[in-house]
């Protein structure tokens, strides 16, 4: 079987395919033919060496990748209701970029009749990402006003129609004009291209006294103003910090990285407590010890696909050896929708 491995940090010629034995499945595991793996932004991080969990939870080598789909070829003796020939998809704890890969029964299910296994591949991450603060953290409620940073992302996406699903009046805030239409099709009432106008006075003009609801995982670029644009009793979910890496094609350059890392707000609950205004972050790789809130996500999920309130996520294929130029494409941060490796 082929992997991608990551033997230290650095740039794209970290990424090494390399071949080793199929692993078995243990009496509760199943083994995946893989067909895609889903790329996540979290992935480029894992390779520049910044990700928390990756260091203190695998270290190096590793490798990445939180999601795929394919075809059972192995189950453990313990599995009763999938067989050796089912198209499934699910998540993992890193190691998604793979041909093969086995899992424990809890993070797999079946592929629905309404998904592709490309589409599947790209469908948990994300999902679980606006799923867990829109519902699990906090409920989100019709009429609500929601702001959206990166809003044709992978996240973005799921968070737009999530929010739309709910009955909150999204405003999708893009990078890009190349973005505009796609988020259109997710139904967004609201798009600000902020390469075009000014981003906050446009989120002063659809919300003068603040949105109730604004998800950034931008960082030191928007958090400020993000916070700022909060309304009374309103609440910024913080889950990521990308404003402060490098697109493809810059250099890393440490000093800027802690000159951001410092300019990067610190909120300090004495103001949160008098503003009214809840700040709520997450990091999901950490929450791998609460399989129920991930599997009610995925059900949630699942039935505004099936129901139609939501969209299969659009994606672009790269095949697995072109991992190096696919990590590249989603830092250029010119992508919409996501990205997958066909194995
Ligand atoms: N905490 C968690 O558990 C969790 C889980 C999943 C994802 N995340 C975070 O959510 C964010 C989105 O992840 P994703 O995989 O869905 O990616 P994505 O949104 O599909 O792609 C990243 C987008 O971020 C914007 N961007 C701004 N500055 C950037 C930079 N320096 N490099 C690259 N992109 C930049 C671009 O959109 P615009 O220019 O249109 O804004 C770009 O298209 C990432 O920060 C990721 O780490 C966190």
């Amino acid at each position: 079987m082929k992997k991608i491995v990551i033997h230290s940090a650095g740039s794209y010629d970290k990424l090494k395919i390399e071949d080793t034995p199929s692993p078995e499945p243990t009496s509760l595991e199943v083994r995946v033919k893989v067909a895609y793996s889903g790329i996540n932004y979290a992935d480029s991080v894992i390779r520049m060496g910044f990700y928390s969990s990756a260091k203190e939870l695998v270290g190096w080598p590793i490798t990445p990748g939180f999601e795929y789909s394919g075809t059972i070829d192995a189950c453990g003796s313990g599995i009763t209701d999938l067989k050796v020939g089912d198209q499934v998809f699910g998540i993992t704890l890193f190691g998604g970029y793979t041909s093969e890969i086995v899992v424990p029964r809890r993070q797999i299910y079946p592929l629905p009749s309404f998904l592709t296994l490309e589409q599947a591949a790209a469908l948990s991450a994300v999902s679980l990402s606006a799923y867990f603060p829109l519902i699990e953290m906090m409920k989100i409620r019709p009429g609500m006003k929601v702001l959206i940073h990166s809003a044709a992302g992978g996240v973005g996406s799921a968070m737009v129609q999530i929010a739309k699903a709910e009955g909150a009046e999204v405003t999708g805030v893009v990078g890009s004009t190349h973005k505009v239409e796609a988020i259109k099709r997710l139904g967004v009432d609201h798009i600000i291209d902020k390469s075009s106008v000014d981003l906050w006075a446009h989120a002063k003009k659809i919300a003068p006294v603040g949105f109730n609801v604004i998800a950034d995982a931008n960082g030191v670029e928007t958090l400020k103003q993000s916070y700022e644009h909060v309304a009374q009793a309103g609440k910024l979910v913080i889950y990521g910090f990308h404003t402060m890496l490098p697109r493809s094609g810059e250099r890393m350059n440490y000093f800027k990285l802690a000159w951001n890392y410092l300019r990067t707000p610190k909120f300090s609950p004495m103001t949160l407590t008098n503003h009214n205004k809840s700040i709520l972050c997450f990091n999901l790789s950490y929450l791998f010890t609460k399989l129920d809130i991930f599997d009610e996500g995925i059900r949630y999920v699942l039935e505004l696909l099936e129901s139609g309130k939501m969209k299969p996520p659009q994606v672009t294929i790269f095949p697995y050896e072109e991992v190096a130029k696919a990590q590249a494409t989603l830092e250029s941060g010119k992508t919409v929708g996501k990205l997958v490796l066909k194995f």
